[in-house]
């Protein structure tokens, strides 16, 4: 059989095509270090954040003071509710200020996103989320578990009271 040298020239780059395309998924996924998920803020045990015992700011979560025009909060999710943020327990920020909210969950994935901000991220039990934000504006700001986590998901969210 006869294979004519255009056919061989095309084959060629067709193989040449489907190599590359392999290769740069497994760069972007590998080589990259492409990452699925956000643990921006580093590793914890769950079952130590349940326990209170992790020796960082998740025993006690809540708003920690780093200086003037900073501050970081600390804040654990789990079924269904957000410690701080739900019902009596509103995480409480000065506006205009630099905000890290520090996320992790005691038990299963959930979301954490706070309303009409760009604030939106996963929460995975053994790692910690960390976002920055700013409010502009003094107000209440809706807090929400934007991810499955269970029979109560739809009830799991919470406020943000950002003040003058
Ligand atoms: Cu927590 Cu949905």
């Amino acid at each position: 059989m006869q294979v004519h040298n255009f056919e061989k020239i095309w084959l060629g780059a067709a193989l040449l095509l489907i190599v590359g395309f392999i290769a740069t998924v497994a760069y972007g996924t590998v080589g990259a270090g492409v990452k699925m998920v956000d643990d921006s803020g580093g590793e914890i045990d769950p079952q130590a954040v349940q326990q209170g015992s992790t020796g960082t700011g998740f025993d006690d979560p809540g708003v920690v003071k780093q200086n003037d025009s900073h501050y970081v909060v600390y804040v654990v999710a789990q079924q269904f509710q957000f410690d701080p943020g739900t019902g009596d327990n509103p995480i409480r920020v000065p506006a205009d200020t630099r905000v890290t909210f520090r996320v992790t969950s005691a038990d299963v994935v959930h979301g954490f996103s706070i309303v009409e901000t760009n604030v939106n991220t996963m929460v995975i039990p053994g790692q910690v989320s960390e976002v920055t934000a700013r409010f502009d504006n003094p107000g209440t700001y809706g807090l929400v578990c934007h991810e499955y986590c269970g029979a109560a998901h739809h009830e799991m969210g919470g406020s943000i009271e950002v003040v003058p």
